[in-house]
Order: C-alpha cells, then structure tokens, then sequence
C-alpha cells in the first residue's frame, strides 16, 4: 500500500511535490488553535483508513517551538489510530547549533531535542543539518535518519546563474558544504575564519583575494539566520574591490529584518534552498528529499508488524 502523507499547514506546496514524486497519497488534516492558545489537530479517517500505512509527516521545523507540539500530536494521533510507521521528513532541523555548554549551565539543546524527537518517530529525512561538534545524527538521535545534501543542487545552480564564480566559505564550519560546491561547480574556494562575540556581533577575516579578486564571489553557508555571517563578509569582500557577491544560504531562515539587511549591504543575489518557505528560495530540494523518502518507507516496512505487536524494533533497522 501506498505511504500516507501528511503536510503540516506551512508546508503543504513541498508535500504536494514529495508526494508526487515518491508515489505517496496525502492525506487531509485540520490543525488550528484554540482561543486559549491549545493545539487542535484532526486526521480525516472517514476518506481515507490510516490503519496499518507507513505515515510520513513534512514539516519544515523553523520557528520550532510553535510548530513542534501539533506535530508530536498528529504522530501520536496517528499511532493511536492504528497506523504503520511515522517518519519525518523535516527538510529544516532545528537546535543542531547548540551541540555543547559554551557557558557553565545551558541547555544542550541539540541533545535534549533530539531525544524527545526520537521517542515521537520511527525515522527521519533531513537536509544538511548542522552537524559540527556531533559528527552524526546518530550521536544524538537514536532512530534511524537519512541526511540529504543540498551541494549537487547548489552547484548545479552556480553552474547556471554565475559567470566565474569563486565560492567563499565564511566560517571554518562551513568548510564542509564549501569545498563539495566548489568541486562540483568546478569553482576555486577559499574559507574565512570568523569570531562571533554575540547573536548579531560577527567579525570575519579573509586573506588576500590574489589572482581571484576578479570573479565573483559566491558566498556559500548552511544557514541565513541573522544573516550577520554573511553580511560582514559582503562588507570584506566590499572593501577588495570584488564584483557584487551572490549570498546562498541552505536554509534561509531570515530572523527579522535579516533578508533586507543583507541586500542593503550589497548582495548581487540572495538564493536559498526551499527547506524554509521564503520569497529566496530558488534551489527545489525535492528531488534529493523523495528518493531519500522511498528508502526510509522500505528500509522500514516490515518492522511495522513488530511495532503494532509491541515488539518495537531497534534503531539500527534503516542504518
Ligand atoms: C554557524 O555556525 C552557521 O554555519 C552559520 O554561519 C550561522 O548559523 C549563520 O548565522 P547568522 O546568519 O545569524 O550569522
């Protein structure tokens, strides 16, 4: 039988695409508020039975702590009304940034979460999360995952829309998703090194441009949040004399007036990934995310009677 899937209300244009590239049905859902502020979510079980069918749920997680009961409801909804195995596909993984205790006493995040999303799901798909300190989902998360990398479509996009580019990675962190780009649009790439001293206070320092002061720089990061990363290195790449910078960012996320900051410190472009809605995203990651979906659905399908029976099976299946 076909996988069921559900599109929580912010993603419905990205389920509609996964859904018809992975042979999935969708399946209708009400989710709204209360007055009071409480979730109400609703599956329609009249049209379509969710008994027994392989669920999976898409729903990007910016923004996450609005976002995230509703859907640990429906996947508990969907649990109790019979179905098959939950998996998310969350194209946007949130609280990968706080991955140790920078100072005595916080929360770690990144742990935390990943714990509480692990007892909701039976797997999970997501795009280039931001692993630097955990070297893999499955040193926090104990269900089994698939990351999907967004290079080959960012460079493939380079390829098209950048005449010369060099391709600036603006961190050391971001030497990761830098360096596949650059390789796969054949570009040179260099990384900056950068301090950050607050949520919106950045410093990069970038060495000599040399024979590539001329091509223009395409600066590459995983994440547009404050955007204040890429802003002080369009600053930099300003005071070389380079040609306008392209910003291209996986997950735009675009915290207040980020998105208009960025372009009034003089980015050429902004392109994003559609892992987040947002009027940037250029770069369709579906075709990365749907084969990744048929595989998780199969990897997973028979384990699905051992978990009706209670016998729940162990992480390790779809490792
Ligand atoms: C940091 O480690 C990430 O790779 C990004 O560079 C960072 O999240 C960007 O944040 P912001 O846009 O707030 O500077």
């Amino acid at each position: 039988m076909k996988p069921l899937m559900y599109a929580m209300p912010y993603s419905q244009k990205l389920a509609e695409q996964l859904a018809s590239l992975s042979g999935a049905e969708l399946g209708k859902l009400e989710v709204r508020r209360f007055p009071d502020g409480d979730s109400y979510v609703r599956v329609d079980v009249v049209g379509t039975s969710v008994e027994d069918r392989d669920v999976v749920i898409v729903a990007p997680l910016d923004r996450p702590d609005d976002k995230i009961l509703p859907i640990w409801f429906l996947a508990d909804n969907l649990r109790d009304l019979g179905a098959g195995r939950i998996g998310l596909v969350c194209p946007y993984l949130p609280y990968m940034r706080q991955d140790r205790r920078f100072l005595n006493g916080e929360a770690l995040t990144s742990n935390f979460f990943a714990r509480m999303m692990s007892s909701h799901f039976d797997w999970m798909v997501t795009v280039d999360p931001h692993l630097h300190r955990h070297k893999s989902l499955d040193a926090i998360y104990t269900i089994p995952s698939e990351v999907v990398h967004a290079a080959p479509l960012i460079a493939a996009w380079i390829r098209t829309n950048v005449e010369k580019p060099i391709i600036i990675g603006p961190d050391e962190e971001s030497e990761q998703w830098v360096a596949s780009v650059a390789s796969q649009a054949g570009a040179p790439h260099l990384v900056l090194k950068k301090t950050r001293t607050g949520d919106r206070a950045v410093k990069v320092e970038m060495p000599d441009l040399g024979e590539f002061s001329s091509q223009t720089p395409v600066v590459v990061d995983d994440i547009i949040s404050t955007a204040h990363t890429m802003i002080e290195t369009v600053k930099e790449l300003k005071t070389r004399g380079t040609p306008p910078p392209y910003c291209v960012g996986v997950h735009g996320i675009f915290a207040g007036r980020a998105h208009m900051e960025l372009k009034q410190a003089g980015a050429a472009v902004i392109a994003t990934c559609n892992t987040v809605n947002h009027p940037t995203n250029q770069i369709d990651i579906s075709s990365l995310l749907a084969p990744a979906i048929e595989r998780l659905t199969a990897a997973t399908a028979p384990a699905a009677a051992a978990l009706r029976t209670g016998n729940r099976p162990d992480a390790a299946v779809a490792k």
